[in-house]
């Protein structure tokens, strides 16, 4: 996840200083939709000069660059477009050059910001490099701005909303973008497919601002990228993309979509951003653009076009006026930052594995970690090292992975670990594993096993974050920023990158294929399954106010791997409705906690199928006869608890290493529910941080 901002005045006199801080400000609001870099490109002093700023790192020290860098500030602009943008690396390390704005050559005649994934920047980049381009970057976004110019050389006439077309036409996977070069100045292209953008719209007095018509693109005659995306298939690309266009095309559409009443461009301020939380200090009129959408910003006026006529897309958008605050807007439909990261986990996974797992080809890919698989395989042990919940996902995956690799794996406390100064030697690796990369516990750990010359692994939400950046290799979860601090999606995304990181350990052993495909076959429907378990949402909050609330302490039951999403379960359940509860073996309640069971104690066990669940069985009588009335997270259609005798919650089943992930859920939501009802800050429980970086 990116953020992207742009600011366009019209008509409107402003000066330097006031479009940086308006861009920059931007992508403060931005941040928390990625921060391992951030970028911006204005105009320079001279006709057709762009200044380009680039840092790594969060918003406040590109602020600092353009402190230092020392641009004329007071230079003022009659008329102007910047474009701006806040990082989340997929593609490419977070650096400079890889950081965004990116362009088509050294004179930035056209100049992107960008939010997804171009899913064929490869063939993009080859058809490219073949016409004599030069990449500079490892990034996707790029071939964006060298297509533009590519087809614009070869059609100097074109109209801006045009090309943009043309180019659009060309990008598969998902984006939402802003284009500007210095052919069109003050122009702004933003697009979006699949990524979200809002334009907001300032205007003078005179202007109504109620309604933008819809303007289709033409239909008669292929565009000439048209035509090459068809050919791009058969690889025939090049001869096609010189083609000449159809002159039709070229001339200047008449605009059905002006803001003034009378047709005359009047002085208007136009604010473009991921999302409407960077534009209600600027102003509530807000536009959503949809889906295939091309909206054109320039002299004064906004059009919006479709890739395509008749598609069903209604030819009005409403300027519509938010009255919601910033914190509202930024969680979107959810109530709270914490529910919107349990719903997110769907697409949190999907982003995990993404470009990774190949369940086609039965193949993982991790590249962080891909010069060093072979040393790992021959370590003479794996010691994961975290706190908190990233701890007990070590927990989680702990046996999967000895399974698959047939290496020692111990889990450790990062504290105690310190602690207990615990042996390390040179041919052990350690496994770092923080959704912040920042904890102090864990990074003072890192240091000692650094120190005695083990190999180190990040496991790690945070890009650029001080884990990640110490360790020798590593995987970034990609889970996106997680901002309520209880941690949710962290959670399922480290589960899912170490259980990728099992397998691409165990590729190598033959007699572990058929396991390792089963796998792969469960975690390419885990996503899915999350759909289907979160409709559980509603149902989880009723039994939390009928069994739950108002208790004072409750025992949350598992065994074997489901011991670790007991204590995760637990843990979520402590840490923001403040309602002890304990995680207990199952198989360790006979030898003590026992003792306080009765018909009041709540108990939830989960009882999911698995190898052991004829012991975890045992625990399930054990507790009946004592006249417990447990509530069971079990597997959907289980006859075993009959509804008429037992509160059930049921889950979908999937193979045993990932059943976990699964069961984990509900424990999310009914922390979650508690809280609510309790009327605490689910977001911001008293007395945690969402980093603890003190020891
Ligand atoms: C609990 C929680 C904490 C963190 C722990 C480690 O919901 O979030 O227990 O898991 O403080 O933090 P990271 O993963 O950032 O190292």
């Amino acid at each position: 996840m990116c953020g992207i901002f742009g600011y366009i005045n019209y008509l409107v006199e402003k000066d330097r200083k006031f479009i940086l801080d308006t861009l920059v400000n931007g992508l403060s609001r931005l941040e928390y939709r990625g921060y391992d870099s951030a970028g911006l490109a204005v105009d320079g002093d001279k006709k057709n000069e762009v200044y380009a700023f680039k840092e790594v790192g969060k918003v406040a020290k590109l602020k600092e660059l353009i402190v230092e860098s020392k641009p004329d500030l007071k230079k003022t602009f009659d008329s102007h477009a910047g474009i701006a943008h806040t990082r989340w690396a997929t593609h490419g390390q977070p650096s400079r050059l890889n950081c965004h704005p990116h362009r088509s050559d050294p004179k930035w005649e056209f100049t992107v910001v960008h939010n997804g994934i171009i899913t064929n920047y490869k063939e993009l980049k080859a058809l490219l490099e073949s016409k004599g381009f030069r990449f500079e970057t490892d990034t996707d976004t790029e071939c964006i701005a060298k297509l533009a110019k590519f087809l614009y050389d070869q059609h100097p006439d074109i109209d801006f909303t045009v090309l943009a077309k043309a180019v659009i036409k060309e990008l598969q996977g998902a984006f939402g973008l802003l284009l500007k070069s210095i052919h069109f100045p003050h122009e702004v292209i933003a697009a979006r497919k699949g990524s979200p953008l809002v334009v907001g719209v300032k205007t003078g007095k005179k202007m109504k601002v109620d309604f933008v018509d819809v303007e289709y693109s033409e239909e008669s005659g292929a565009l000439p990228a048209e035509r090459a995306s068809q050919n791009m298939a058969v690889k025939k690309t090049a001869t096609n993309l010189l083609a000449p266009p159809d002159k039709s095309l070229l001339h200047r559409s008449q605009s059905r979509a002006f803001l003034s009443d009378d047709g005359i461009p009047q002085p208007a301020e136009f604010f473009l951003s991921s999302d409407a939380s960077a534009l209600v200090e600027h102003t509530k009129k807000v536009l959503y653009l949809e889906d295939d959408d091309i909206a054109h910003i320039h002299e004064g006026q906004l059009n919006i076009h479709r890739l395509s006529k008749d598609d069903g897309t209604s030819n009005v958008r409403a300027i519509q006026t938010i009255e919601l605050e910033l914190q509202e807007i930024m969680k979107g439909k959810f109530d709270h930052f914490m529910q919107k990261e349990i719903f997110e986990q769907p697409e949190s996974v999907i982003n995990t594995m993404r470009g990774r797992l190949d369940v086609a080809n039965k193949k993982v890919t991790l590249g962080g970690l891909r010069q060093y698989i072979t040393t790992i395989r021959r370590c003479r042990r794996i010691i994961f090292i975290a706190c908190g919940t990233s701890y007990h996902s070590c927990m989680a995956v702990r046996g999967t992975f000895e399974e698959l690799t047939e290496i020692p794996v111990s889990c450790e406390l990062a504290s105690d670990f310190l602690d207990r100064r615990a042996p390390v030697f040179r041919d052990d690796t350690c496994v770092f594993v923080s959704q912040s990369g920042e904890t102090a516990d864990s990074l003072m750990a890192l240091r000692y096993c650094l120190e005695r010359g083990a190999l180190t692994v990040g496991i790690v939400n945070v890009v650029g974050s001080s884990i990640s950046m110490l360790t020798h290799c590593g995987v970034h979860i990609n889970a996106g920023p997680e901002i309520g601090v209880a941690s949710t999606k962290a959670y399922t995304s480290q589960f899912v990158a170490m259980m990728m990181f099992a397998l691409s350990l165990s590729e190598d052993r033959a007699s572990k294929q058929k396991r390792r495909e089963d796998i792969m076959d469960g975690l390419a429907k885990v996503s899915d399954q999350f759909r289907e378990i979160l409709k559980l949402s509603d149902s989880i909050k009723e039994l939390c106010a009928k069994k739950l609330q108002g208790q004072k302490s409750m025992l949350l039951l598992g065994r074997g791997s489901q011991f670790s999403t007991a204590l995760e379960g637990a843990l979520k359940i402590k840490e923001i409705s403040y309602l002890h509860c304990e995680a207990v073996m199952s198989g360790e309640l006979k030898h003590g906690v026992l003792a306080l069971v009765d018909e009041n104690l709540p108990i939830v066990m989960i009882l999911t199928r698995d190898e052991i669940f004829k012991k975890s069985l045992n625990a399930f009588q054990q507790v009946i006869a004592r006249k417990g009335r447990p509530i069971v997270i079990c597997t959907q259609g289980d006859e075993e608890f009959p509804s008429s005798k037992t509160e059930r919650i049921e889950v979908p089943g999937t193979i045993d290493a990932l059943q976990g992930l699964l069961n984990v859920i509900p424990l999310q939501l009914m922390a979650y529910w508690l809280a609510v009802a309790e009327g605490f800050n689910v977001d911001f429980p008293r007395n945690l941080a969402k980093s603890v970086t003190v020891e």
